[in-house]
């Protein structure tokens, strides 16, 4: 069996300070705003693996079944030796591209948080014992320091999570990614699609709370990191739907007026009674602007596969 490689990209330091910059402009902004990817700890990891299995929650099940239905379709077109898988979290539907692709050589999962890729790599080195696997601990919006491993490669970037970056950190991030890709090489994209209101609404604020438990994570995260008072019951979990952006928010909403503290930053940020703050976007996307943003990238969408309700796509573009 491969050994797991886990390579850090970002020192400790540089995400404490990428943490500490994001909470002192999110928290004295107006509106008050904290980027998604801090969600992500271990217990953020966890609750988000709960979110994936709600019967609210439809982008996963709807995405592995084109994988399922399409991953041949996807490895004769790639024909990779290389699988980058940004944002992997657990890699569970990957492992059906990775069957699929039958020349793979290397798995590479890149994400923040170490404790999903350790799991996911572990059990993936366990499970396909020739697959050299090489996990980055790395900000997939930051330029990778890639391993050396065979070409062509796919860029895998699965779960909708493209539309967790607000449209000018897309236009930058594709453009990122088609600046890493050689001639031969892919970009495998999973995009929600728009759809009905009430849908994507229950899909953001189930029933049994566990996506308002995940949402309020993120103050977890700033309590323990940066010695902050956030008192988690004092904010309510808000999903809504923005018609004219098509996109989802997730913001926390105070009960009360409170001054909550933050000592590492030496900041003390007043939220009035009813005050929101945005912790997320989940954008929602149609063919056509898509293609237009893929196109802009320098990005051709050569494929394009949804499942049998057209709640998700996957796009497939080949660099010529
Ligand atoms: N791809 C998986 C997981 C999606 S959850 C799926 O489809 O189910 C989003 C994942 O992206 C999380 O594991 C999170 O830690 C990671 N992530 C979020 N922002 C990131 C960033 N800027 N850089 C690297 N990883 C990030
Ligand atoms: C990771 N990302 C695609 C999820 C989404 O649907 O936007 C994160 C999430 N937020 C709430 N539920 C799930």
């Amino acid at each position: 069996m491969s050994p797991l490689h886990v390579t850090r990209t970002l020192p400790e330091d540089a995400t404490d300070a990428a943490l500490r910059a994001d909470v002192r402009d999110g928290l004295t902004a107006d509106p008050k705003t904290l980027p998604p990817k801090w969600f992500y700890d271990a217990r953020g990891s966890d609750l988000f693996e709960r979110i994936t299995e709600l019967p609210e929650y439809y982008p996963t099940r709807a995405e592995r079944e084109i994988l399922l239905a399409r991953a041949g379709e996807i490895a004769a077109a790639s024909g990779a030796r290389t699988l980058i898988e940004l944002g992997s979290g657990s890699s569970e539907k990957t492992r059906h591209l990775i069957d699929a692709l039958t020349s793979l050589a290397a798995y590479v999962p890149v994400d923040v948080s170490e404790s999903a890729l350790t799991q996911a790599g572990r059990a993936l080195i366990a499970e396909r014992p020739g697959l050299e696997v090489h996990a980055l601990i790395a900000d997939f919006t930051a330029p990778l320091a890639l391993p050396r491993t065979p070409g062509p490669r796919l860029v895998a970037f699965l779960g909708g999570t493209i539309g967790n970056l607000l449209p000018a950190e897309r236009a930058e991030f594709l453009a990122l990614v088609r600046s890493q890709l050689a001639p031969g090489d892919g970009l495998l994209l999973g995009t929600d699609l728009v759809k009905d209101e009430g849908v994507l609404v229950r899909a953001y604020d189930d029933a049994a709370g566990v996506t308002a438990a995940f949402n309020k994570n993120v103050l977890a995260v700033v309590n323990r990191e940066l010695g902050a008072d956030f008192e988690p019951d004092a904010f309510d979990h808000v999903a809504r739907w923005d018609p004219e952006r098509e996109w989802i928010e997730m913001r926390l909403r105070a009960r009360i007026a409170q001054t909550v503290k933050v000592p590492a930053l030496d900041l003390a940020v007043d939220f009035a009674a009813g005050e929101e703050l945005r912790t997320e976007v989940s954008a929602k996307f149609r063919r056509d602007g898509i293609a237009a943003e893929l196109a802009a990238a320098g990005l051709e969408l050569t494929h394009w596969w949804t499942d049998a309700e057209d709640r998700f796509a996957l796009s497939l573009s080949v660099l010529r």
